[in-house]
């Protein structure tokens, strides 16, 4: 401490806090308009489907129970795809999606939260217990993509992926139970 009269001192703590908050204010001020920017210009929203599940029974019944997973076209043509993330795979290990068409993605877990990518597409999202996620995309070209668990999820998080087989519009054909595995390759 000088020997500075004491409003003097307390006048450069106001100065420097203030320099601190408009700081902070002009930070928060640009994050906030590059959200509302990219969601406006872009179509950019973070997921935002709240659908509750029960993790502990949705292995037994419904719509994520075994014979369910995997990829269905609906008696309109809706192609989804259901899978289960849980330590420390993705049930099935492989999907089939057509590419150009709108897929629906939904996944799950049982456990703990895992998260997901699709290597060179915009698929990106968080699988929390107790909600279903969901993505709407389009796949452009045919290739098997890589879906790795991108959230650590216990010691076997680095082998858990999946494969997306992106198949073209005409040998997409599904079985007469409305269904489509990946083909051998
Ligand atoms: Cu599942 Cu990391």
């Amino acid at each position: 401490m000088t020997d500075r009269p004491p409003e003097i001192h307390e006048q450069r703590i106001l100065g420097t806090e203030l320099l601190w908050a408009v700081g902070v204010g002009v930070l928060v001020a640009a994050t906030l308009s590059v959200v509302v920017f990219t969601a406006l210009s872009r179509d950019i929203n973070p997921p935002s489907n709240v659908e509750r599940i029960d993790p502990k029974t949705l292995h037994l019944s419904g719509e994520f129970a075994e014979h369910n997973l995997g990829t269905t076209v609906g008696p309109d043509g809706r192609v989804t795809a259901r899978m289960i993330a849980t330590q420390f795979m993705f049930v099935p290990r492989c999907i089939a999606v057509p590419s150009g068409r709108a897929v629906t993605l939904r996944f799950a877990s049982p456990d703990v939260i895992h998260g997901l990518l699709i290597t060179r597409t915009n698929v990106n999202t968080m699988v929390v217990p107790g909600f279903v996620a969901q993505v709407h995309t389009e796949f452009t070209r045919d290739e098997d993509l890589l879906m790795p668990c991108h959230e650590y999820c216990g010691l076997g998080h680095s082998e858990m992926w999946a494969t997306v087989q992106v198949m073209p519009d005409d040998r997409f054909k599904p079985g007469p139970d409305g269904r489509v595995s990946c083909a051998q390759r």
